[in-house]
């Protein structure tokens, strides 16, 4: 689960890699690595790897390097632990090629025994690209004799030394690859071209590339040349500025209010290709994710079901991919995907495409795989999200989804929406809030109906960067086990937004305080309740109030994270697009 990148051309290539590189470090920041040919030193190939992530890289190559033809990568571990042993670029066992991976090889155990050379890695990479080297031919057909034993996920770039030449390969895992007059790149995905570049060719499955000087010839996987058709691409608010010393996670907390107004004004203002029409002889709705993507579905399962009174369900895509599924041609199928390029979500998504039926994908990033196969697109306007949790994406995508529904159901609410959109904003104190979560042994989120989806949602955040364990519950589910974890060194925090389960809610409360339990209650509602704190909540329609709630539990996982001194951009073990099962 990886990124990878290449530039060829006129002029140092390593600091444009390094730049491409930085772009998808959301793929994984474990360690990286680049391979150029040093024109200084008889074109050998040579390579610069560590541990941690680009800005690393960029102080050991900094000045000291310089090269017209270079490839490089981002890891997120797979296969092996974290080292410079198993960071990209992986060398074959002659030298000869260096080569950076993104995806899996899944018979790498059985190739690597059908090869007798020495490893120094434990990456299923290094065995590809020793496979690669052992076979005959020219260096394409090396590549494509290896690509055709490979069974897997890849997409590739390999170096040859003293060679004036890349090569890319790809299957299942991105690629892109750009050209103007100067210079060409290749990429996991269109963030890595500068604004140098106006076009872009997507490689499919099955197909090569060679890059030279200025130019790119594809080739089918029979090795035959083929013409392909770019894509214009749009660069605007898809690149950041990475000097910023301030988290990308607080900024884009702060950036909800201006994702849920573009979102107002695309899909409710501008006029735009979405025609609701196509969605009414749909039956059902079947949502399908992963992380906080899969909240959302949770999430968009109530607004149908309150607004359109159509059945729908939510499934976790590593569970639907592998589910004994009953799929209907009445029921349609929606994908949802900050990234797009989730491997469990594609996988699933392929799945229904190749029983013949129709799929709606909601994603935020405009040229991802998974509008690739999409026969709808329902965009999220939250503008590049770069922290690995999930913020801005999430909000925008109830929001989207929101409206979705209340078109389906021919509701015009545009007022309130226009309302929201101008009004909210994401102002929380809440120091105190992580005071009492840092002295607590224990932390629970409840809430019922909406707030138990933003109960999972929070817990998930405060996990995901604060690395506390956590549990978000149904309030109702509360006397069915997790009381008995409760007492005088336990928080939970109560969600309550909802008007017809506020006696409930309160009842839970006062079960948690009769343990000894502390609370800290959110609610935009009037309880007449002791509470270790309470975070009042500003007060809109009941339907708008996920994104609201969220936003402290958001600024919460926040700080905890920062108080704890962890870094809230990068959390451990995670990436912000996980593209391998
Ligand atoms: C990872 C990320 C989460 C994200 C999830 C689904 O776990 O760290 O932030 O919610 O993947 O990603 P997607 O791009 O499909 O929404």
């Amino acid at each position: 689960m990886c990124g990878i990148c290449a530039g060829f051309g006129n002029g140092n290539q390593i600091m444009n890699v390094i730049r491409g590189l930085k772009e998808l470090e959301y793929r994984g920041y474990d360690s990286c690595g680049l391979a150029f040919i040093n024109s200084k030193k008889n074109d050998n190939l040579e390579i610069v790897k560590c541990v941690g992530g680009i800005n690393s890289l960029e102080e050991k190559v900094k000045e000291n390097f310089s090269s017209e033809i270079v490839i490089g990568h981002t890891r997120w571990a797979t296969h092996g632990k974290v080292c410079e042993e198993n960071a990209h670029p992986q060398l074959s066992f002659d030298g000869n090629y260096a080569i950076v991976h993104n995806g899996i090889v899944e018979n790498f155990e059985e190739l690597k025994n059908s090869i007798d050379v020495p490893f120094l890695s434990q990456t299923d990479t290094e065995v590809f690209v020793s496979l690669i080297a052992k076979e005959n031919g020219s260096t394409f057909e090396k590549l494509r004799k290896a690509c055709q034993k490979v069974v897997g996920a890849y997409s590739l770039a390999l170096l040859e030394n003293k060679s004036k030449k890349i090569y890319l390969a790809k299957k299942g895992s991105p690629l892109w690859v750009a050209v103007n007059e100067n210079e060409v790149m290749a990429g996991s995905d269109i963030s890595v071209f500068s604004n140098k570049f106006k076009n872009a060719f997507c490689l499919n499955d099955g197909e090569f590339a060679e890059i030279s000087l200025k130019n790119v010839i594809f080739f089918d996987k029979n090795g035959k040349k083929i013409e392909k058709k770019c894509i214009p691409i749009e660069n605007d608010g898809f690149s950041y500025d990475y000097s910023s010393s301030d988290s990308f996670m607080l900024k884009e907390i702060k950036e909800q209010p201006l994702a849920i107004r573009k979102t107002y004004l695309n899909l409710c203002v501008s006029q735009n290709n979405f025609d609701i029409k196509n969605f009414k002889k749909f039956k059902s709705f079947h949502f399908i994710a992963c992380g906080t993507a899969y909240h959302s579905c949770l999430m968009a399962c109530r607004f149908l079901q309150k607004f359109c009174n159509k059945p729908c369900e939510a499934s976790v895509a590593s569970e639907f991919r592998y589910a004994e599924n009953v799929l209907s041609k009445n029921c349609l199928y929606v994908f949802v995907s900050q990234s797009g390029e989730t491997a469990d979500t594609i996988a699933s998504a392929k799945l229904v495409k190749d029983a013949g039926l129709s799929i709606m994908c909601v994603t935020n990033v405009p040229y991802c795989t998974l509008n690739s196969l999409a026969d709808f697109v329902l965009p999220t306007f939250a503008g590049k999200e770069i922290a690995v949790a999930s913020t801005k994406a999430y909000t925008a995508q109830i929001f989207s989804l929101l409206i979705f529904a209340l078109k389906l159901a021919g509701l015009n609410i545009n007022s309130i929406l226009k309302n929201f959109s101008l009004n909210f904003d994401c102002e929380f104190d809440v120091e105190k809030f992580c005071e009492l979560v840092l002295q607590s042994d224990k932390v629970f989120f409840m809430g019922r109906g909406q707030d138990c989806i933003t109960s999972l949602e929070g817990a998930l955040k405060l996990k995901e960067i604060a690395y506390l364990n956590c549990l978000g519950i149904p309030a109702g589910e509360l006397k069915h086990g997790t009381l008995a974890l409760i007492d005088e060194n336990s928080l939970v925090i109560a969600i309550s937004t909802q008007e017809k389960t506020k006696k409930k809610i309160e009842s839970n409360i006062l079960e948690v305080q009769a343990r000894g339990g502390k609370i800290v209650l959110i609610s935009n509602i009037e309880h007449n309740i002791n509470v270790a704190q309470k975070i009042s909540l500003p007060c809109f329609e009941e339907f708008l109030m996920p994104i609201v709630s969220i936003v402290p539990l958001q600024l919460l996982a926040f700080s905890v994270c920062q108080k704890l001194g962890f870094n809230p951009d990068k959390p451990r073990n995670l990436a912000k697009s996980v593209t391998v099962e």
